[in-house]
Parts: structure tokens; sequence; C-alpha cells
């Protein structure tokens, strides 16, 4: 908890419990559909600092279906029956069946650490044609309906749920969906700070996320929207009725700000960011993890917008980004790798180069 003494001294929040487990640092990585896949993840414990690490949403009814027809699995739970806890899924359908037998498939044979259901995705695919996601947001008594089936099937481990603030901006009704989460029985609330509308324009209202804590009785609420730096991180924790803070985009361009934040939370100067050099090598290690799950031609096209991400503010980005986004093979992502991330001594120091 974050409270101030009476000395009025700000006392950092370090931790919270979703169920009995224990959140900390306070911090959870974003679900990201083509990005926080078990490559990216394993990167993220690597460097450390995410609390809670969340895996990209995957389909409960590919799941489903998948698993009737021939035992497979999808693609996007590559890694989540073996890796390391604590582990946040991410699920999305709009039927209480679908999610709650996979639910209870991922919490009583793959024993995860959380179940979360995505009320937020925007995209059509999932919200308009699919009637899932932030579709469900206009409906909080379905949503209701939705997370008590699902923790019956996960009990006991424990359901949260990610919302968006509402639809649109004139119907935002981020606190009805909360309570109508609690009531269930969810065991914390992610609210991104956009209506579905907005999609990823404009931006997160912080206020509009604070608000919500007025009407969640006992469980904790996490904030989301536009952290882009551990400083943000902090005043967001210090200045914001919240428990804890998710962070999506940042920790794709800068996988390191998690352990930023953890070591400022603990009271210690943060490490420098990672050299070029240091990068580069993060970079090869989650090329050979992709490359090793999904073959060379698969992987290639996945690393190229992973590698643009990295390559965020250094020198000769927009140059390494041209190249990058254009290799097909494995020796050509390797080759413009080698030359042009930026792995001369000189480029060590980046504190002059400015971000793009
Ligand atoms: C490419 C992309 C994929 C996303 N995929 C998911 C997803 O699978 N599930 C989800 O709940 N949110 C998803 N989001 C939303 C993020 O989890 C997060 O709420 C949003 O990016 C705002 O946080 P940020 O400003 O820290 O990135 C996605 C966002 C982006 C940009």
């Amino acid at each position: 908890m974050s409270f101030f003494t009476s000395q009025c001294e700000v006392v950092l929040k370090t931790s919270f419990k979703i169920g009995e487990l224990v959140v900390s640092p306070p911090v959870l990585s974003a679900p990201m559909a083509g990005y926080t896949n078990y490559a990216h993840r394993e990167m993220l414990r690597r460097l450390g600092g995410v609390g809670l690490i969340s895996t990209e949403m995957a389909s409960a009814r590919a799941f489903v279906c998948m698993g009737r027809r021939d035992g497979e699995e999808p693609a996007r739970l590559w890694g989540v029956r073996e890796e390391p806890r604590p582990l946040l899924v991410q699920i999305w359908d709009n039927s209480p069946e679908t999610l709650a037998e996979l639910g209870g498939k991922l919490a009583h044979e793959f024993r995860v650490s959380v179940v979360d259901l995505n009320f937020g995705c925007p995209a059509p695919a999932i919200a308009k044609r699919s009637e899932s996601g932030s579709f469900l947001l206009r409906d909080p008594e379905k949503v209701g309906k939705i997370v008590e089936r699902v923790v019956s099937a996960c009990a006991p481990v424990p359901v949260t749920a990610k919302i968006r603030l509402g639809v649109t901006r004139d119907m935002i009704n981020a606190c009805d969906v909360a309570q109508a989460v609690e009531g269930a029985g969810g065991a914390a609330l992610t609210v991104h700070g956009r209506t579905a509308k907005q999609m990823y324009s404009g931006v997160a209202d912080w206020d509009e996320i604070a608000k919500v804590s007025d009407f969640l009785k006992s469980i904790p609420l996490v904030g989301n929207g536009d952290i882009r730096t551990a400083q943000e991180a902090i005043d967001r924790l210090e200045n914001y009725p919240i428990s804890g803070v998710m962070i999506g985009r940042a920790g794709i361009d800068r996988p390191w700000i998690f352990r930023e934040i953890a070591q400022i939370l603990r009271g210690e100067t943060p490490d420098p960011e990672p050299t070029p050099r240091e990068q580069r090598d993060l970079l090869l290690s989650h090329y050979d993890l992709v490359v090793e799950r999904f073959g060379v031609e698969l992987g290639v096209k996945q690393m190229r917008k992973v590698a643009c991400h990295y390559s965020k503010g250094i020198r000769g980005a927009r140059t390494f980004r041209d190249h990058i986004g254009r290799v097909k093979t494995g020796e050509e992502f390797l080759r413009v790798v080698a030359e042009e991330y930026c792995v001369d001594d000189s480029d060590e120091d980046r504190s002059d180069v400015p971000a793009v």
C-alpha cells in the first residue's frame, strides 16, 4: 500500500495481492496480441522487475475447437504449460461456457497463476465480428455472468478482468462494469483509460481510472495507459488510488523499463539503459527463441517488427528499421543486426540520442 505517514512522507506501494498471489513489485506487463509471446516473456524474466507477466490474449473458442479436433494447442499458448510462474493468461470470447472450459483447463491442468478475461479489445475482428472484448462493456450484467461462470470453473485460481472506460465517451460505464466484476467474484480489475472508440488515439484518462476505485469494495484496481518511463509509473503509483500499474507498449520498446521501476521502488539507483551492444544481444536471444519455435521463415517475419521496436532511440534507427523491415531470410536478419544495430563502441553512450 502507498500512504502518507504522519510526517507526510510518501511511502511507495511495493506489492498487492490478487487472491492469494502476491504481486511484487506492483507492476504487470500488459497482454499484447502478436508481441507478448513466450519469447518476449522470457526476455522480461531475464531482465527482471515484472510482478506479474501476461500472455497475449488467446481465443477460448479456438482452443476448445482445436482440442476437440486433434488435441492441438493454439500458438498463442506457446510456453504456457512449462514456463515459470507467476503467469497471467488472458482469454477472450463471449460465451460463459466456452470461457469456463478454457479457464478451467488453464487453472487445473496448466496450473497458471491467474486467468484474465478480456473485456477491452476494440479490434473489429473481436469487438464487431465476434461480439467479444470491448463489445461486452455495453452489458455489465453479461460481464457479471461470464465472470461468475469462469470463477467457479477456475477456483481457487483467481480470475481477473481487463476493461476500458466504456464503449464511447458518452457511454463511460467502467464503474458499473467494475461492480459487476467484483460482485461476480473477480479478484482484480485492470482499467485501460481509453474508450473502445478511441482505439489507441488521444491519451489515457487517469482521472476516470481513479473514479473506479470508489466503486470497488476490496479487490485491487490496476491502472493502465500511456506509461512511457519508469518515473511515470512511480508517479501513477504515488498519485492515483490504484494498487498497481500495467505497462504495454513501453515494455515492447524498452523491456528493461520494469527493472528500472523495481529498482526505484526498492530505493536503489536504477541501472543505466542497456548499451546498444547489450540491446543487440537481447534482440538476438529473442530471435533465437522465436526461430526455435516458429522456424526461420515465420520467425523472421515476427522478428522484423520486434527489431523495429527494440531499435527506437538508437543511432541510425531509421535506416536500421528500413533495412530490417525488408529482410526475408535468417541470414539477412542476422547480417543487418550485426552491421547496423549500433555496435560501434563510440555509440555506447546513447544519452544524447533523441528518441524516434
Ligand atoms: C499491438 C497491441 C496488442 C494488444 N493486445 C492486447 C491483448 O491481447 N489483450 C488486451 O487486453 N489488450 C491488448 N492490448 C492493449 C494493451 O494491453 C494496453 O491496454 C494498451 O496498449 C495501453 O497500455 P500502454 O499505453 O501501456 O501500451 C494491445 C495493444 C497493442 C498496441
